[in-house]
């Protein structure tokens, strides 16, 4: 089948409890979604996924949790209070807001007039004060973080020691950013609020280029891992003016997140960034130090933040590789990728989320063939329990076997597994596979390792 588009999404997702409109009940607030029971399973399992693959499937990388609101001087000497923005224009006629750089052909999206104010900056970073202060005292401005990756430079020394490591080495993050989007949409892809996975890699300089590389095949790697078709993925080269103003070279990797357009070109969209940040944020931050040249010297820092290499005795800046994902956007990735349809024998069209096992909110659900039959429900309700250390399970006894199957089916859990009359008799349940629709017949004292085992392949 073709691939779903974002709509499809939107309403399986608010119909199954995946993401709902935030603040509903008083109207909404543009562009931003609430997490529902799956939803918040969905999101953490992508972020388990995540760091599992970065800080524990590796020997080289340490994770970090850095706060939110940062001193205003990060924001000043990484150039986001100065560079952060998006060029604004206002059209005359209507007075729609809109972004420059998204306009095709100079015309208004809204009302087709040509009539648009000059281009002028605006910077996405939401500000807001700390302390009982007035709010128009400058010493008390701070801003959201619009990134999650100043949290890890600004802390580079004290891992570094801390954790006695040596070049090449990681810190990886998952947290919360905040961005003033000019034109925020299409559902989860582009929010005010979202989070961020990212992982800040320290290379000595004259190797950044090869880590770079490795890290892009790395990362496009990691979304086939999590089931994402490689024909829905792709490698995106920024040009030269499309850098931002740390990067020497920025590859990302795009995610066919529009595919009912009409043009190949405006179907694919970022999913990852994979930036070689060079030196210039560990000397951005950096107190200008005696023996070093002086490019970029910060008068505000009390901290060199440098490296010194035994081995070499020599004293550099490190050079950064960053790839830097978003869980929102790694979701509905996820979401449209699962997404198919299957006719039963009775000619239904039936929805089937084909989610990687480990992504899956819910790995089993026990349903009780009869449920006015209290040994089979005694028996279905325990097993459950049993389950549940092990794997995230459900019990569900709402409807008759076929509706259940097909919400299990809808929302991506790969097994369910029925307890009928039989069972009663001979210990024994039916696993049924999400995919296949294939039954098979397990002991219940083999249960757990059975689904254990199913899940892991
Ligand atoms: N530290 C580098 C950095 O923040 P970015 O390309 O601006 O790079 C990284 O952001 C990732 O964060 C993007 O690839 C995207 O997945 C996600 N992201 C950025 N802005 C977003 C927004 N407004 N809504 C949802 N996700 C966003």
């Amino acid at each position: 089948m073709s691939a779903p588009n974002i709509e499809t999404i939107v309403s399986l997702a608010k119909r199954r409890g995946f993401v709902f409109p935030s603040s509903e009940i008083y109207g909404g607030l543009g562009s931003a979604w609430d997490y529902g029971p799956l939803g918040v399973e969905l999101c953490n399992n992508v972020k388990q996924a995540w760091w599992r693959w970065m800080v524990y499937e590796r020997d080289d990388i340490e994770g970090l949790d850095s706060s939110i609101i940062l001193n205003r001087l990060v924001w000043k000497y990484s150039g986001h209070e100065d560079t952060f923005s998006d060029p604004l224009v206002d059209c005359r006629e209507c007075k729609t807001r809109l972004r420059a750089d998204k306009l095709d052909d100079g015309k208004c999206p809204n009302c087709g007039s040509t009539k648009l104010t000059e281009p002028r900056p605006f910077n996405l970073m939401f500000q807001t004060h700390v302390g009982a202060t007035a709010e128009d005292d400058p010493n008390a401005l701070v801003y959201l973080r619009p990134e999650t990756a100043q949290g890890i430079f600004i802390n580079f020394a004290n891992v570094l020691t801390t954790s006695r490591r040596k070049l090449p080495f990681g810190v990886a993050q998952i947290g919360k950013s905040f961005r003033n989007e000019v034109t925020p949409g299409n559902f989860i892809f582009r929010t005010r609020e979202f989070e961020q996975m990212e992982m800040e890699y320290f290379v000595r300089p004259g190797e950044d280029e090869r880590v770079h590389q490795e890290w892009i095949d790395s990362c496009f790697n990691w979304f086939t891992r999590l089931g994402i078709s490689g024909d829905d993925l792709r490698l995106y080269e920024q040009p030269k003016e499309e850098l931002a103003h740390y990067a020497k070279r920025t590859v990302d990797i795009q995610y066919r997140f529009f595919p009912e357009r009409s043009e190949d070109e405006r179907q694919w969209d970022e999913l990852m960034g994979i930036a070689n940040r060079t030196d210039f944020d560990l000397r951005t931050h950096s107190k200008k130090p005696e023996d070093a040249d002086g490019k970029r010297l910060n008068p505000d820092s009390t901290e060199d933040l440098s490296y010194f290499d035994e081995a070499t005795k020599e004293r550099f800046y490190p050079y950064v590789i960053e790839p830097a994902a978003g869980v929102n956007r790694t979701v509905l990735s996820v979401l449209m990728d699962a997404y198919s349809e299957k006719t039963n024998d009775k000619g239904e069209t039936r929805v089937i989320l084909k989610l990687h096992p480990s992504l899956a909110p819910i790995k089993a659900a026990i349903l009780p063939l009869a449920k006015n039959k209290p040994e089979i429900v005694a028996l279905a309700r325990s097993i459950k329990r049993s389950l549940q250390p092990a794997l995230r399970a459900v019990y569900d006894d709402t409807g008759g076997i076929g509706k259940l199957y097909a919400r299990q089916d809808e929302i991506g859990t790969p097994f369910c597994v029925t307890v009928d009359h039989q069972s009663l008799e001979d210990d024994a349940v039916t696993v049924r596979d999400r995919d296949t629709w294939e039954q098979e017949r397990v002991k219940v004292e083999d249960l757990q390792e059975d689904l254990l085992k199913r899940l892991r392949t």
